[in-house]
């Protein structure tokens, strides 16, 4: 699509193109049409359940070259706040300086390699829990009971081990290794950079987290993300009401998208004139590559939520777990916004847990007991799924014939 004018400031460059993907969905609305890939794409069940492209994955997308998304900048605004970040096998702490900056570090001590930070308690410094090493927000040691014991040792040698760790426009990344090469955060979005910078992340305030599992691989479950082809039978009774089945407006960054379901509103707008259209905000699900996904969703005109998925493999591949939290966009309004977000965030949940999921875990089980190259088929409309596994297989060098 076209570049937005760069001079427009956030919230106009949202009303921009919230009309142009109104002016898409009515499009599609009026026609029975949606967004759709040139042609169908043949995946494999191999995709799904080879525990070698499993490892290439866990390695290779998850393993630290991949900045990750492990929180926003509101979960821990203040010197002292910090955030735990465990979800790809690395445990890292993630901790607010008191200059402000988040640094992120393997949640090890560096006596003897007990985990440090236990819970997200705000906290000056880090004492660990074994032996009593004290470290500060920076990561240095500060405190070493029984120093005698450790001659030779200087104690600005044995501060925690850094990993690399970016704030960029509300959001905080994380790439969970060691001595990882940092990645800048604009070369890893490229041209989705705008596209997530004008959620003004920043700004948006922690209503509730939590997480759900699915006995499924992480790409099976990710895949529920992606299309509203199930909208009708899956969803039934909420979001099949309200919305179009089978209907999308895609745009590709990269590997990363953006993809926004038409609601069944969408179809009145064809038989009146632009002019007479209700202003309608922002919003659609944001696939942050390889496994986030931000919904920005509207409560009324003017009041929203965002929420977030962050998708991770487990230890083997039928195991996932998704963290999902809802944040209100720029701050909480009232205790009925905030009554409102959390609403948004149960139900939900009750949705993914009790139906996508239910279907990543039967569908997942179906793909074990198969042979690796029963067909999985994407449908042309089912574009963002192909793009996807495209982009996935392309980033660990495994491809999907
Ligand atoms: S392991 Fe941390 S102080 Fe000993
Ligand atoms: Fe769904």
């Amino acid at each position: 699509m076209a570049d937005a004018d760069p001079g427009l400031n956030w919230a106009a460059r949202r009303r921009q193109q919230a009309r142009a993907i109104q002016r898409r969905s009515a499009a599609h609305a009026a026609a029975g049409t949606t967004d759709m890939a040139p042609a169908p794409f043949v995946n494999r069940a191999g995709t799904y359940t080879d525990p070698v492209r499993f490892a290439a994955e866990r390695r290779q997308l998850f393993g630290g070259d991949i900045p990750l998304v492990a929180g926003l900048s509101r979960d821990m605004p203040n010197p002292g706040d910090r955030l735990l970040f465990d979800e790809t096998g690395v445990p890292i702490v993630i901790l607010r300086g008191k200059d402000g900056v988040a640094r992120a570090f393997l949640n090890m001590c560096t006596h003897r390699g007990a985990r440090l930070a236990i819970d997200c308690t705000p906290s000056a410094r880090l004492t660990c829990p074994f032996h009593a090493w004290t470290f500060d927000l920076a990561g240095n040691l500060i405190g070493l009971p029984g120093a005698r014991g450790f001659e030779g040792f200087a104690k600005a040698d044995l501060g925690l081990v850094p990993v690399p760790c970016s704030e960029w426009q509300g959001l905080i990344f994380v790439q969970p290794r060691a001595g990882a090469t940092p990645v800048a955060i604009e070369d890893h979005l490229g041209e989705f950079a705008p596209e997530l910078a004008q959620l003004e992340l920043g700004r948006a305030e922690p209503v509730k987290a939590g997480e759900m599992r699915a006995a499924s691989n992480w790409k099976f479950a990710l895949d529920t993300y992606g299309e509203s082809y199930h909208f009708a039978t899956l969803h039934a009774s909420t979001i099949g009401q309200t919305h179009f089945n089978d209907m999308c407006v895609y745009d590709r960054f990269g590997p990363h998208h953006r993809v926004s379901f038409p609601d069944k509103g969408a179809l009145a707008l064809a038989s009146q004139p632009e002019a007479d259209w209700p202003e309608v905000d922002y919003g659609g699900v944001h696939y942050l590559f390889p496994n986030t996904v931000l919904f920005i969703g509207s409560i009324e005109p003017g009041k929203g939520f965002t929420q977030i998925f962050r998708l991770f493999p487990g230890k083997s591949p039928g195991e996932m777990v998704t963290k999902f939290a809802v944040y209100a966009p720029t701050g909480v309004q009232s205790d009925q916004h905030r009554a409102e977000c959390e609403f948004a965030f149960d139900a939900t949940a009750q949705v993914v847990s009790t139906e996508d999921y239910v279907i990543a875990a039967n569908g997942w089980a179906n793909m074990a007991a198969a042979d690796p190259m029963t067909p999985v088929i994407f449908g042309a409309n089912e574009i963002a799924l192909s793009n996807v596994h495209r982009a996935i297989a392309d980033r660990i060098g495994l491809s999907l014939d």
